[in-house]
């Protein structure tokens, strides 16, 4: 159903970009990945494999000069999705100001920036898919920063919803999702975070990257949602 459209995923180089990625480009879509490390971009383009049609680009999301110079050389494309963030955690009173503001920057400011400069270049039956999650639908200790950072992101894909209109506006609100954002974590802990909430959620389980993909894919190819926020999590919010 997407082929012959062009698909913008900024954050296509790991976990859930370059899960959607694979699955666009398997309907034939044409795929331009950006991310801030070159390599990570030609290891993603290794794995969606010499018959997919992919561009690669590198970026930091949080530049708006960067943000700005990508998007002025592209011809008009038909969907933009934004995974690539950074994120943290912790104590509200222990944590530093400048993290809370480097988190703001990061995930807030770069998805801003996106939508921004992709709008003149989206076609009207487009879509743009913007990421948001779980925390800021059910508090959790340790995540206020990040909770406020996913409310914002979902409350500016809401808005322009209505101002980027007919373009399609949306937010995707992932769970715990096994992707490489927690390939810092020592292996150990990891794994028994992980066992611990899938005991905890209805769909005992964690998420996987294909669990997500499959919904932005969904978000691309419903002409009939705009405005939305989707959730995929497990039943997380209701634990
Ligand atoms: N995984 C979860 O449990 C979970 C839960 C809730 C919400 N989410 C949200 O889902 C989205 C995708 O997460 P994921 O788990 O797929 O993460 P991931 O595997 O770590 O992938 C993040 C991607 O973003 C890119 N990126 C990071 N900072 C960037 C920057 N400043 N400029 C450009 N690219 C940047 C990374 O590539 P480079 O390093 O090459 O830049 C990478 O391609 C994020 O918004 C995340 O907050 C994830």
């Amino acid at each position: 159903m997407l082929a012959g459209q062009k698909i913008v995923i900024i954050g296509g180089s790991s976990g859930i970009g370059l899960e959607t990625a694979k699955l666009a480009a398997a309907e034939g879509a044409e795929i331009i990945i950006a991310s801030r490390s070159a390599h990570k971009l030609e290891q993603a383009r290794a794995k969606l494999g010499t018959e997919a049609k992919v561009s690669t680009y590198t970026l930091d999301i949080t530049d708006e000069a960067q943000m700005q110079a990508f998007f002025a050389e592209l011809d008009d494309i038909d969907h933009l999705v934004v995974t690539a963030a950074e994120t943290s955690g912790g104590a509200f009173l222990s944590t530093a100001t400048s993290a809370a503001r480097q988190l703001m920057d990061n995930k807030f400011w770069g998805q801003y920036y996106a939508a921004k400069y992709a709008a003149p270049k989206l076609r009207p039956a487009g879509s743009v898919t913007l990421f948001s999650g779980i925390v800021a639908f059910k508090s959790m200790t340790g995540s206020s920063m990040l909770g406020v950072v996913n409310a914002a992101v979902t409350n500016l894909a809401r808005t322009l919803a209505l101002e980027l209109a007919p373009l399609r506006v949306n937010a995707v609100s992932p769970g715990i999702i096994d992707t490489p954002s927690r390939a810092g974590m020592a292996e150990e802990a990891r794994t028994s975070f992980y066992s611990g909430l899938a005991a905890k959620l209805p769909a005992q389980r964690v998420g996987t990257a294909a669990d997500v993909a499959q919904g932005v894919l969904y978000l691309m190819h419903n002409s009939f949602v705009t405005g939305t926020v989707l959730h995929i999590e497990g039943g997380h919010s209701l634990i």
